[in-house]
């Protein structure tokens, strides 16, 4: 089963079954008790992995870059493509080759969707998808299967809310992909008319028989809920800033609408970083699941890259 991870692209949640996703959780599981006892790794010693980040990221590049240290390996890379030879007028797909010459995997962020897969096809080595513009974002979609799994102890038969931007949001469509891969899970896409999913998502979830419904409002929906995954509308992705203007600050998850209208055992989820979607009091109540999300990235990018290299252990 593990064999199937070994030398794969990482582009899109869709390329992935769910025995996979048990041979990574199962994997997962086992690194974050190795976090939790402080026990070293050498694991991937002498491997190098490049971290190509074209966009701005905190959580992504940071994880991939502690999961790769915990398990023994070096990292190079960079955070943005000034300071590179892009600067100089060399291209994209020299970059790639250069990267793909220095090491064994290369995990790349770009703003434009098909980057990845574009970097795939020329690299010889493994790449893995960070986020490529509004498109993918697969291993945040693992840890946010894995986290649901973690914290309710399974993936089936549970009320999932997704909410935001689901037009532009590169995590919330990997989501909703990802959570469809359990059939027995019912969808609440929540979002203002214009930030409805788009008509690509819509016709794999038709395709998969997904049963989903469509609402603007939360409130009428937020006491049906045992999960609900919050996302930041994406202003840089807006083609006309007007357009992000009429959308802004539209809605917010709070402590009091919790509190009054949500199951007790409701976990709130975001990929994060937040803006203003979620109020702070929210942190402190026992709702709030984001953060240790954010903390299951290591452990999920660490079994992500070993299965990769085919050397899990
Ligand atoms: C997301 C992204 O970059 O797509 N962040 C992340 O990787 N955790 C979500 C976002 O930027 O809103």
């Amino acid at each position: 089963m593990h064999g199937s991870w070994k030398g794969r692209d990482v582009i899109s949640i869709l390329d992935f079954s769910r025995d996979d996703l048990d041979a990574l959780y199962y994997l997962a599981d086992k690194y974050l008790e190795k976090i939790q006892n402080a026990t070293p790794l050498r694991t991937l010693e002498g491997f190098v992995i490049s971290l190509a980040f074209f966009e701005p990221s905190t959580r992504t590049r940071m994880s991939f870059e502690t999961a790769a240290k915990r398990l023994g390996a070096g990292v190079i890379g960079f955070t943005a493509a000034a300071g590179t030879s892009l600067e100089k007028g060399e291209s994209y797909a020299d970059t790639i080759r250069m990267l793909d010459g220095y090491s064994d995997l290369i995990v790349l962020r770009h703003k434009y969707e098909g980057a990845a897969r574009f970097a795939a096809e020329i690299a010889k080595h493994p790449v893995v998808n960070g986020g490529d513009g509004k498109q993918h974002h697969p291993t945040q979609a693992f840890i946010d299967l894995y986290t649901i799994r973690r914290l309710k102890e399974r993936l089936e038969g549970l009320n999932i809310g997704v909410l935001g931007d689901l037009r532009y949001g590169r995590a919330a469509n990997s989501f909703i992909l990802g959570t469809a891969l359990y059939r027995t899970n019912t969808l609440y896409l929540i979002s203002p008319p214009q930030l409805r999913m788009r008509d690509e998502t819509r016709i794999i979830l038709e395709d998969l028989g997904v049963r989903f419904y469509e609402t603007e409002s939360l409130e009428d929906v937020v006491s049906d809920l045992d999960v609900l995954y919050v996302t930041r509308i994406q202003k840089e992705r807006f083609p006309d800033l007007s357009e992000y203007e009429k959308v802004k600050g539209s809605y917010r998850v709070t402590r009091r609408l919790l509190e009054t209208r949500a199951k007790p055992d409701l976990i709130v989820m975001h990929p994060l970083p937040r803006v203003d979607e979620i109020s702070y009091d929210v942190d402190d109540t026992r709702y709030q699941a984001y953060f240790k999300q954010a903390y299951y990235g290591v452990p999920v990018r660490m079994a992500v890259l070993s299965l990769v290299l085919g050397k899990e252990g």
